[in-house]
């Protein structure tokens, strides 16, 4: 079976899990523990796995705050963001066609009194800089976008709409979980990005684990908010809870490797999606058409209609050869809300199918699609 929903997570590599069982067997102390080796040998892997994160966001180490996952750090930042901020305004910006892990955190604000414009999208899924610029309020305190869209592959323009942000004081926050070892991130130069949200999962990393970026200052302050977990102190008061020290150490190990092969996994990437596509339109024609954008997006993501057929139905059918997926793997039972987004109706939306490939598929894998 040929897996190709790496969007939805990916295999732990060996040296990851080689690397995590150490900290699983004989290295178990807790780094926040004292004056013994097992916990100061903890407190280095995870201070060591934390510069391999920023190194790979191209980021200060101290603005690393490890979390569970994506999930919760859009939470902490958005929740964050609004407590702490919301003597400031309480007008938030998204758009339609972000991650459930942003829009329920927006609904929940919602009750909470909060005011949340969601902005349209292009064909693509994209945010227009214009439209951003046009939507910020005086009470707006936070935008948040989305880097690369799961569903589609397509890049927003986050330099110039953190730019904006930054232009009129206010917070950028961006949901990089799908870019992350897939295009290059340069947090230093990108300094109207406030926030950034990432996981370690769709990176060859175990799952469980993810980071918060959360920009600090000249004196190295973070920009406070309002903490998600209460409790032990751990990661400056800004997420308590005991370090899952072997998570971490793998997701320091899978962004080290993927920073190490960023450019060359990038091009590899493109290389598999060239030959995706050509054999699509060689073996289906004009039974198929293309919802995502052929630039301008992550390399190794397509979403594909095939027309007049029940997606769930063909994934069903393709499930022994090859793994792909309807879209987001949170929402499966719902039709996207992306695709809705980019204008299509209920029929495309069920025709849909995404294809996402890894860095790890070899070309020939891809040679199944001959035989379907
Ligand atoms: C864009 C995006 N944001 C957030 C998430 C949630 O990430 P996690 O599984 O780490 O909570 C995902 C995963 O599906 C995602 O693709």
């Amino acid at each position: 079976m040929l897996y190709l929903d790496n969007s939805a997570t990916t295999a732990v590599l060996p040296e990851v899990m080689n690397k995590m069982m150490i900290y699983l067997s004989q290295e178990y102390g807790n780094p926040s523990g004292k004056y013994y080796r097992l916990a100061e040998n903890a407190k280095k892997a995870v201070e060591e796995a934390r510069r391999y994160v920023a190194e790979l966001l191209n980021a200060n180490e101290r603005e690393i705050i490890f979390t569970s996952g994506a999930t919760e750090s859009n939470n902490m930042i958005l929740k964050g963001v609004a407590d702490y901020y919301s003597t400031r305004g309480k007008h938030i910006i998204t758009s339609k066609a972000e991650h459930k892990a942003i829009l329920d955190v927006c609904k929940f604000l919602e009750t909470k009194g909060f005011e949340i414009t969601y902005l349209d999208v292009d064909q693509y899924g994209r945010v227009s800089p214009k439209e951003l610029e046009k939507a910020i309020r005086n009470d707006t305190i936070l935008v948040s976008i989305i880097w690369g869209n799961n569903e589609l592959g397509s890049l927003n323009d986050i330099e110039s709409l953190s730019n904006i942000c930054k232009t009129h004081n206010v917070f950028f926050h961006t949901d990089a979980t799908q870019v992350l070892g897939k295009i290059p991130i340069d947090l230093k130069k990108y300094d109207g990005i406030s926030f950034l949200s990432c996981s370690a999962h769709k990176l060859h990393g175990p799952k469980g684990i993810g980071a918060a970026f959360i920009r600090s200052d000249e004196f190295g302050e973070l920009i406070p908010i309002t903490p998600l977990l209460h409790g032990g102190g751990q990661e400056n008061g800004i997420r308590s809870g005991t370090y899952a020290v072997h998570n971490i150490v793998g997701f320091g190990e899978a962004a080290r490797i993927g920073k190490e092969n960023l450019s060359k996994n990038i091009s590899h990437l493109q290389a598999l999606e060239e030959k995706l596509i050509l054999l699509l339109k060689k073996n289906f024609g004009n039974k198929i058409a293309f919802n995502s954008d052929s630039k301008n997006k992550i390399p190794g993501i397509i979403n594909v209609r095939f027309i007049g057929l029940h997606n769930e139905i063909l994934l069903k059918k393709l499930a022994p050869y090859i793994a792909a997926s309807s879209g987001s793997a949170c929402s499966s039972t719902e039709p996207s809300h992306v695709l809705k987004a980019i204008g299509l109706d209920l029929k495309q939306i069920r025709e849909s199918v995404r294809f996402s490939l890894s860095p790890y598929n070899a070309l020939e894998d891809l040679d199944i699609f001959n035989e379907l």
